[in-house]
């Protein structure tokens, strides 16, 4: 699908009509309303072909926020509502894009709205332009230079509270990219005069008023300056505030943008000073004072301001109150100095405060061009933009006015000559046949003011050079001469009798018709404006002053540079720079911006016709119209053109596929437009009425409803088609789901019906079968039982039947058996009585004893010797046969048990039979020691290394080796011996050393005593007189003393053949060398546990407790 593109036109939602060139029928009454009802609707803007006026608002619209910058942006010029910056993006456009450099030119009257005007322009053009650190900072510098010159240089007037009173022309500078480098700023006359003099309810240039409000006071007191306006005679009172102005904020922003531009410090400082230093010359006051010679001098009244200015400017005072009481002219190296009187001091003074300022805003202007001066070489594209005092007509106009309006003369020529010569130059690009334009050329007037030789500029120089009196009279006695013929000129001095009566014209005035209407001029003043003198002596005191500002101010104070050469006149400069403003502007492509004062009060939504009619008649805004279109009123490139009618044709509708032109061609003979009506240029279609486009909008405007009545009539029958056709559609969808879902629900129905009958049946037809099995199952279990019981019957007859035989049988055979043995008897009766006893009884003897062996066998108790059971007796009669049986099976099975021992385990046996000889029932250590095997050699003699010298010491057979305490005899402690018994000896030995203390042959071992109870002391006695015994009997305890005495005991019998005497007691006498001490056992606490406690009690009694 094609994308739907959607163009507009200026000639879309007009009010009024937007271009001023199509306004129809044209004359002042249709331009005024038309211009009325756009301003009553905030259109401010509308255009005359590519000339823009503007009417000021005197309010801030809401047009001109950064969405309408981006609105406007790469626009063309008809595409949208007049505005201004439409103008500015087509300059802009067209320098960045065609290399054409631009100008810009603002016209109107004061308070038409130019300055703000061109302050649009630069912020449009610095929104569009590139973007970057630089280039913002170039951008912020110009448009920061604004506020600064706007302090300066303007000032409120009874027109425009910031009223703009000098001429400025500013050329901004592009590189080929369209990013802004630098700009240069061109002033033109600055109202000097409103320094020392305004004029009722105006004031002075606003810098004064914002540095009186602004400034802190310690600025103000550097500058020896006080707050209070009413302090100074050159600030206009009566309406030193403005409404809406806050003077004091507009200090700090002028500052401030000093600063942006560039401005160091102390020149910022060097500024103020001079500022305050012209603020202060208007205090400056003087007295007469008469000489002897009778001239008139003049004094100054108070010092105190002169000393003042001359600490400020660092001029020496005397030279600068020297400079306001004397004159000096030079002339062929001669010096004449008079004296001023006090009308000539206040002149001086004046001169000097207005030179003073003048100068310095020069120098300010200067200064900024050095700041945004471009830094390359580079050839640079231009745009200027020119914002110069409008037409001025007052009451009273002076020399001022007069160069104004002729600055405002020369701008119109330049207007016509470019207006006419671009419409020219269109025609002729575009092929079409030129025809001649009548249009008032104000060139004549021109010629009036600046001719070389008649002109009024040269003849007001004439009279300012010529040699003796001078004065504004004899200047307008010459213009009377000179231009009386003039057709523009009128005086009624002149010899032109016309205005011999004119009382509307003074006697002291001319009259000059300007392009924009008769301005009548006071002659007064000229020939002293035009001389813009100041006295020599005043700017070589200037120069004198030690502040390098003021002194490179007046140059022409150097008296090195003297000069006798009269300065330029002021109007001479003004022609002069007029002249190169003009060569200027002619080489760029001009873009007008022509402003317009809807009322006198500064005050919004007033439209005032009669002003507004005066502004459109001197501006030459109709002739202007009638210019566009004396040829052909409307032009528009083919493309636009046809893009906008071709749904006026039906060839061209909806699309035309050949060249544009082909197609405005065949819409046009379509349409059956006259052929005057138009003409095909290169690239534009011409209309020569506004008429023929106007119903070319018609048509356009009736056909676009018939289109829109079309497509809605297409729209609404598709809307509604396709509305039917989804209807249809859910209609279709809506009765399929129905039927299904009625269907699903009429088959679900009938399916659980046919379920439910089915169930019932099969339940029905199941519980019959179910019945009938029971009834079957039943029957078949009635067979079976009457079967069983039937065959119970049976068998249970059988039975009975057999058991009756049986016993039938058995009753026989008793009976049979009862018989036979009674036959026998009988028969065998003789012979049983004679042996037939005996043989019973041995044989029921024989058979008892064989059923009690029979049994005895199998009751057998088991081979422990010391298993006591043994069956019970049978019979009274087997007891002693029983009992001897009960013997031998003991003998056996003991006899049975010891062929198992060994020799070895036979010598242990023995030896614990013979300890249960000596001491069973005796020693309660006894029992303990059943358990316990006899080892003999608890120590390990032979294997350890420890003993082997007592090994070597003994060569028998060791019997026993066993650690013994030998209880001391002193005092019954007990010390460790090694006890060795061998088959001969006793021997004692130390247990540490092994070294035999004591050697006992067994022959000399008489008894060995031991008490009852369960301890392990024992003495070895020994025989009286043997060698042994001379250290009497030994007294000992040890663990293992049933073995130690059973194996002593035996030895001792084998070895001697005698019993070794062991007598057990509870008191015995052990021999000690000499003394016979009495060992006594009784029974003791358990205190140390089981150990027994031997304790001396006497010389004659050892004590041992025994727990
Ligand atoms: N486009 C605008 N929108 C709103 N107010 C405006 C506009 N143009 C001008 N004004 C108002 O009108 C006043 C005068 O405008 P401006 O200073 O531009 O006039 P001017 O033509 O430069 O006058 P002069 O010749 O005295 O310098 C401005 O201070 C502002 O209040
Ligand atoms: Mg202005």
């Amino acid at each position: 699908m094609a994308k739907m593109e959607v163009k507009t036109s200026l000639l879309d939602d007009m009010i009024g009509v937007g271009d001023m060139v199509l306004l129809e029928p044209l004359d002042e009454d249709s331009f005024i309303n038309n211009l009325k009802k756009r301003f009553d609707h905030n259109e401010v803007y509308t255009y005359i072909g590519s000339v823009v006026i503007s009417i000021n608002p005197y309010r801030s619209l809401p047009i001109y926020t950064p969405e309408k910058v981006e609105e406007y942006r790469n626009r063309n010029f008809y595409e949208l509502s007049p505005h201004i910056f439409a103008l500015s993006d087509e300059a802009y456009r067209s320098l960045r894009d065609q290399d054409k450099d631009q100008c810009i030119l603002i016209t109107g009257e004061s308070g038409a709205g130019k300055t703000e005007a061109s302050k649009l322009v630069m912020s449009y053009v610095a929104a569009v332009c590139g973007k970057g650190a630089e280039v913002n900072q170039v951008k912020e510098q110009l448009l920061q230079s604004n506020p600064v010159l706007e302090a300066f240089g303007n000032a409120k007037t009874m027109r425009n509270d910031n009223s703009s009173r000098f001429g400025k022309y500013m050329d901004i500078e592009f590189d080929f990219k369209g990013d802004p480098l630098g700009g240069v700023i061109s002033n033109y006359l600055l109202e000097k005069s409103r320094v020392v003099k305004q004029p009722r309810g105006e004031r002075n240039f606003h810098i004064f008023y914002q540095i009186l409000s602004g400034a802190s006071e310690e600025f103000l007191c550097k500058l020896k300056l006080e707050r209070d306006f009413s302090r100074y005679n050159y600030l206009g009172l009566d309406s030193a505030r403005v409404n809406g102005v806050d003077d004091a904020a507009n200090f700090r922003t002028v500052r401030n943008a000093m600063q942006i531009v560039g401005f160091m410090d102390h020149e910022t400082q060097s500024v103020f000073e001079v500022v305050a230093a012209v603020l202060k010359l208007g205090n400056i006051e003087f007295k007469p004072e008469s000489r002897a010679n009778g001239l008139d001098e003049s004094k100054i009244k108070d010092k105190n301001e002169l000393k003042e200015i001359c600490e400020l400017t660092g001029i020496d005072q005397s030279v600068l109150e020297r400079a306001f009481s004397f004159r000096t002219v030079e002339a062929k190296q001669e010096k004449v100095s008079t004296t001023l009187n006090v009308a000539q001091a206040y002149y001086a003074r004046d001169a000097l405060a207005k030179n003073l300022y003048s100068r310095l805003f020069s120098w300010l202007v200067t200064r900024i061009n050095e700041s945004i001066k471009a830094q390359t070489k580079v050839r640079k594209k231009v745009m200027g933009v020119l914002d110069i005092y409008g037409f001025e007509i007052f009451e009273d106009n002076s020399f001022e006015q007069f160069i104004i309006n002729y600055c405002n003369e020369k701008l119109q020529q330049i207007f016509i000559e470019l207006t006419l010569k671009e419409e020219q130059e269109e025609y002729i690009r575009e092929g079409i046949e030129w025809t001649h334009i009548e249009y008032f050329n104000n060139a004549i007037i021109c010629d009036l003011i600046e001719n070389n030789q008649t002109g009024i500029l040269a003849m007001l120089d004439e009279e300012c050079l010529r040699p003796g009196t001078v004065t504004d009279d004899t200047f307008l006695e010459k213009l009377n001469q000179v231009c009386a013929t003039h057709q523009h000129f009128e005086s009624r001095m002149s010899k032109c009798s016309r205005f011999l009566n004119d009382t509307s014209l003074p006697h002291s005035c001319f009259r000059i018709q300007h392009y924009a209407g008769k301005v009548m001029y006071q002659v007064e003043g000229f020939v002293d404006k035009n001389n813009d003198l100041l006295y020599r002596d005043l700017s070589q005191a200037m120069w004198k002053a030690n502040h390098s500002l003021i002194k490179a101010l007046f140059p022409e104070g150097n008296p090195a540079k003297i000069n006798l050469k009269r300065p330029p006149t002021a109007g001479s400069q003004f022609k002069a720079s007029v002249a190169t403003l003009m060569k200027n502007l002619q080489t760029k492509n001009p873009n007008y911006i022509r402003c317009i004062k809807p009322n006198d009060k500064k005050a919004a939504h007033i439209f005032n016709e009669a002003l507004v009619c005066h502004q459109i008649r001197y501006l030459g805004l109709l002739e202007n119209v009638r210019v566009r279109r004396a040829g052909y009123a409307f032009r528009q490139p083919y493309e636009p053109c046809l893009e906008r009618y071709k749904m006026l044709c039906k060839q061209t509708w909806p699309h035309w596929r050949g060249p544009a032109r082909a197609g405005v061609e065949v819409l046009f003979n379509e349409l059956r437009i006259p052929e005057e009506e138009f003409s095909f240029g290169r690239s534009k279609i011409f209309i020569r009425n506004p008429r023929t486009l106007f119903k070319l909008e018609d048509l356009r405007k009736q056909r676009l409803e018939d289109l829109a009545t079309l497509i809605g009539k297409i729209y609404r029958g598709w809307k509604c088609r396709t509305h039917f056709l989804l209807m249809k559609k859910c209609q279709v969808v809506i009765a399929s789901w129905y039927r299904r879902y009625s269907q699903q629900k009429k088959y679900q129905k009938i399916k659980s019906s046919t379920i439910t009958v089915q169930s019932y049946i099969r339940g029905w037809k199941a519980r019959k079968q179910l019945r009938e099995l029971k009834h079957l199952k039943r029957c078949n279990e009635a067979a079976t039982v009457i079967a069983a019981y039937w065959h119970g019957t049976q068998a249970r007859r059988e039975l009975k039947r057999l058991k009756e035989e049986a016993r039938r049988k058995h009753a026989v055979a008793v009976i049979w058996a009862y018989w036979l043995g009674l036959k026998v008897r009988r028969e065998y009766r003789k012979f049983f009585r004679a042996n037939a006893g005996r043989k019973i009884y041995e044989f029921t003897l024989q058979r008892i004893m064989q059923k009690y062996f029979l049994e005895m066998k199998n009751k057998m108790p088991s081979l422990s010797p010391i298993d006591k059971n043994w069956p019970a007796r049978p019979y009274l009669f087997l007891e002693s046969t029983h009992k001897e049986l009960k013997r031998i099976f003991h003998l056996w099975r003991c006899k049975k048990y010891r062929d198992q021992f060994t020799d070895q385990q036979k010598l242990i046996y023995e030896e614990k039979l013979e300890a249960s000889e000596l001491f069973k029932d005796k020693k309660a250590l006894y029992p303990a020691s059943v358990g316990q095997p006899f080892q003999g050699a608890y120590l390990e003699i032979s294997e350890n290394p420890k003993y082997k010298k007592l090994k070597d010491a003994v060569d028998e057979k060791i019997i026993i080796a066993e650690v013994v305490n030998k209880i001391n005899r002193a005092n019954g402690k007990a010390a460790s011996r090694i006890f060795l018994l061998t088959k001969n000896n006793v021997l004692l030995a130390d247990q540490k050393s092994g070294t035999i203390k004591s050697e006992v042959p067994l022959g000399d071992v008489t008894k060995v005593s031991m008490s009852s109870q369960n301890d392990g002391f024992f003495a070895v006695h020994l025989k009286e007189g043997s060698e042994a015994a001379s250290k009497g009997d030994f007294l000992l305890s040890s663990d293992h003393l049933i073995e130690m005495a059973t194996k002593l005991y035996r030895t001792t019998l084998s070895q001697t053949k005698q019993k070794l005497n062991i007598e057990i007691s509870d008191e015995f006498l052990v021999q000690f060398k000499q003394d016979k001490v009495c060992v006594k056992f009784i029974q003791g606490s358990q205190k140390n546990g089981n150990i027994p406690t031997c304790k001396r009690k006497n010389n004659r009694l050892l004590e041992v407790a025994v727990p």
